[in-house]
């Protein structure tokens, strides 16, 4: 059962209302770990961060996922996360993670500091979080999987064609999201209203990944049109 569901105005407030609590988490929490998304969703959430001059020095992350391809390509999401946030802000780079293999020494990274206090995500228009696409277990851990072709046609966006867009991608899994102690999902656009209604409300099934944060208690939703 989610128990908040905001519906909010519009892209400005969705972005102001998430920053507002990744905000509040490091204030109240200095030592925070936060695990965070990329695509173009959080984008708003970033820009606002970075406007707040927040104090990142003693804050660890996590990012969700990566694709399998070169770093250095504007394309990563390492090469994202430099550009919307990292640069901008004074995190050390050394306490910025990124899902790599083995996977169990990411996932032993995320033991060692203890768990993550607050995980941003977002959705795909297949119900995938991360890159857990529908069909992935709710036990699974970080891995390497194959994207979905639903997945390759929505993300070819941000490439010069849907041929350049890797097929493979390195995530944390769904069992390892869910041991966060706060969960915080955003959904920009109307093309996800179906989905993300069916996840928060209708069957937990592996066929709908994001359906699992039904069964977390520390969820909050955010949309907007
Ligand atoms: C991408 C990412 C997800 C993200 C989702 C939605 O493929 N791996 O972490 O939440 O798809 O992306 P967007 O915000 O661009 O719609």
């Amino acid at each position: 059962m989610i128990s908040q569901y905001n519906i909010v105005s519009d892209y400005h407030q969705l972005s102001s209302e998430v920053a507002g609590i990744v905000s509040t988490q490091i204030k109240e929490h200095p030592l925070s770990k936060l695990c965070l998304p990329t695509g173009s969703t959080p984008l708003g959430m970033y820009e606002d961060l970075v406007m707040l001059e927040l104090d990142w020095r003693l804050v660890i992350t996590f990012n969700l996922d990566v694709y399998l391809m070169n770093v250095d390509h504007p394309e990563s999401y390492q090469s994202y996360m430099k550009k919307n946030l990292f640069d901008s802000i004074n995190i050390f780079p050394i306490n910025c993670h990124f899902p790599f293999r083995p996977t169990s020494a990411f996932e032993d990274k995320i033991a060692g500091s203890m768990g993550i206090d607050l995980c941003i995500l977002g959705i795909g228009t297949n119900g995938h979080i991360a890159f857990n696409e529908p069909g992935s277990s709710f036990k699974s851990r970080t891995r390497l999987v194959d994207l979905d072709e639903q997945t390759i046609q929505d993300n070819s966006r941000f490439f010069d064609s849907v041929d350049d867009v890797p097929k493979q991608a390195i995530t944390m899994g769904l069992g390892t999201i869910m041991e966060s102690k706060k969960i915080v999902l955003m959904a920009n656009g109307k093309h996800k209203r179906e989905i993300l209604d069916e996840a928060m409300y209708g069957d937990v099934t592996e066929e709908i990944p994001a359906s699992i944060l039904q069964e977390h208690d520390n969820v909050i939703i955010f949309y907007c049109d």
